[in-house]
């Protein structure tokens, strides 16, 4: 079954989206995809590249000063996973707050949202077997999300593997994926992860891949 169409309202143009550097068709082509779809992937690039370099930036850093690691069965993990997480630090927070942020998922997915903090944060599948299982996002704390690839390395002259990519159900019983998407430096994928299961298959022996994984409530008007 396929969601429904949503009829998006025009907030944003490419004029008034820095640091995302997403044009007029690639707005449209967001909003149809998202409609039809239920996510919509931009670029890369979706953002500058100043400011994906201070998120690059950000990330690696707090990977060695505020990460954890997050596992199935400890008191923090909901869903089977095993990967690390981090706080975000002020460039993430900066990003996120600006106006362009609400005005882009606003114009993808016809949705007023706003951070949800305490479900966002950065995220990295740079140990091997580091996976995430195929779940659904909360309806309240995690109405949509964004998520910004930070890292995404695999071996050369193959394929994108698994463990690279967000792959998207119809539902939790299928065997095989609707779409698989490929996470990539400056790629961004806006996702109703509430709506349509996903997950991240394990990365192997000289894969890795980081992303920003910011979550939006429903704000109320
Ligand atoms: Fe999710």
């Amino acid at each position: 079954m396929m969601p429904q169409v949503v009829t998006c309202p025009t907030a944003a143009s490419a004029a008034n989206l820095a640091p995302f550097v997403i044009d007029e068709a690639g707005l449209e082509q967001g909003q149809d995809q998202f409609s039809r779809f239920g996510f919509a992937v931009l670029g890369p690039a979706a953002l500058t590249n100043e400011a994906i370099q201070q998120l690059r930036a950000e990330a690696a850093k707090q990977r060695n000063a505020a990460s954890w690691p997050l596992r199935y069965g400890d008191a923090r993990s909901q869903v089977p996973e095993a990967n690390v997480r981090g706080h975000f630090g002020p460039s993430a927070r900066g990003f996120l707050s600006g106006d362009s942020v609400l005005r882009l998922m606003q114009t993808i997915t016809g949705q007023a949202v706003s951070p949800s903090w305490s479900a966002s944060c950065y995220t990295w599948y740079d140990i091997p077997g580091a996976w995430l299982g195929r779940h659904l996002d909360k309806q309240d704390a995690c109405f949509l999300t964004m998520l910004v690839g930070l890292e995404s390395h695999w071996p050369a002259d193959s394929t994108p593997p698994p463990g690279n990519q967000l792959w998207i159900y119809d539902s939790f019983l299928a065997s095989r994926p609707l779409f698989r998407i490929t996470t990539l430096v400056n790629r961004i994928t806006i996702l109703d992860g509430k709506r349509w299961p996903h997950e991240r298959r394990p990365v192997q022996e000289g894969q890795h891949a980081s992303v920003l994984c910011a979550c939006f409530r429903a704000a109320e008007l």
